[in-house]
C-alpha cells in the first residue's frame, strides 16, 4: 500500500499534535455544554476515534452515513443518507465531526436537515480544509490543517476505498487515478 504514495503530507505526530490542540479547545469552550460529537462516516471515523479522547469533559457520540462521492474524486452534489443518527438532537450541542471540507456541500446539506431537529447549538470540526474548493458558504468552527487543491488519502480518507488504513496523510501517485 506505501508504495502508492507519491508523497506525505501530514505526519502522524503532526495528527496526533493537532487533534489533541482541538480536543483541548473544545473541552474547554464545551464544559459548560452538552456535548453531542456526530461522525460522518466512514471518512472521520480515525479522527472522531482520536479528537473523542482528547476531549477530558463528558461527551456523547452517535454516527450516520451519507454518500456523495462514487469511487472517483469529484463531488456530485447529490446528498443521499444512507444512515441516520440514533439520537434525538434537541438540547444538545452538536459537534460535526468531519474528515474534509472540501466544497462543503456535504456538510451544507446534512447542517441543514439536523437543524431542523432543533438542537441547542451546532458547530463543526474538520480535520482538513480545502478553502479553494469552497462553493457554498460554510466556514468550520474548528479546522485541523488547510491542504492544497490535491486529492488526499489516509487517517480515514479513501480512495475508491481503500488507503483509509494509512496512519498519515498523503498524496496518491497519478498512475493509481489512472488505472480506474
Ligand atoms: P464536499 O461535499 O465536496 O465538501 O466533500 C466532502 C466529502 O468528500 C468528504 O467527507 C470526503 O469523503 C470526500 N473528499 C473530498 N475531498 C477529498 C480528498 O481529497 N480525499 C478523499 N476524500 C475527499
Ligand atoms: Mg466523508
Amino acid at each position: 500500500m506505501q508504495e502508492d504514495i507519491l508523497r506525505v503530507l501530514i505526519t502522524e505526530e503532526e495528527l496526533q499534535k493537532k487533534v489533541h490542540e482541538i480536543g483541548s479547545r473544545i473541552s474547554e469552550d464545551y464544559k459548560d455544554k452538552n456535548l453531542l460529537l456526530v461522525s460522518v462516516l466512514k471518512g472521520s471515523v480515525i479522527f472522531m476515534a482520536d479528537l473523542m479522547r482528547a476531549i477530558t469533559i463528558h461527551a456523547r457520540v452517535d454516527f450516520m452515513a451519507v454518500s456523495s462521492y462514487g469511487a472517483g474524486v469529484k463531488t456530485t452534489g447529490v446528498v443521499k443518507i444512507i444512515k441516520d443518527l440514533d439520537l434525538p438532537l434537541e438540547g444538545y450541542d452538536i459537534l460535526m465531526v468531519e474528515d474534509i471540507l472540501d466544497s462543503g456541500k456535504t456538510l451544507d446539506y446534512l447542517m441543514d436537515t439536523l437543524r431542523q431537529r432543533n438542537p441547542k447549538s451546532i458547530r463543526i470540526a474538520t480535520l482538513l480544509n480545502k478553502p479553494d474548493r469552497r462553493e457554498v458558504n460554510i466556514k468550520a468552527d474548528y479546522s485541523g490543517f488547510v491542504v492544497p487543491d490535491e486529492f488526499v488519502v489516509g487517517y480515514g480518507l479513501d480512495y475508491a476505498e481503500k488507503y483509509r488504513n494509512l496512519p498519515f496523510i498523503g498524496v496518491l501517485k497519478p498512475e493509481i487515478y489512472a488505472e480506474n
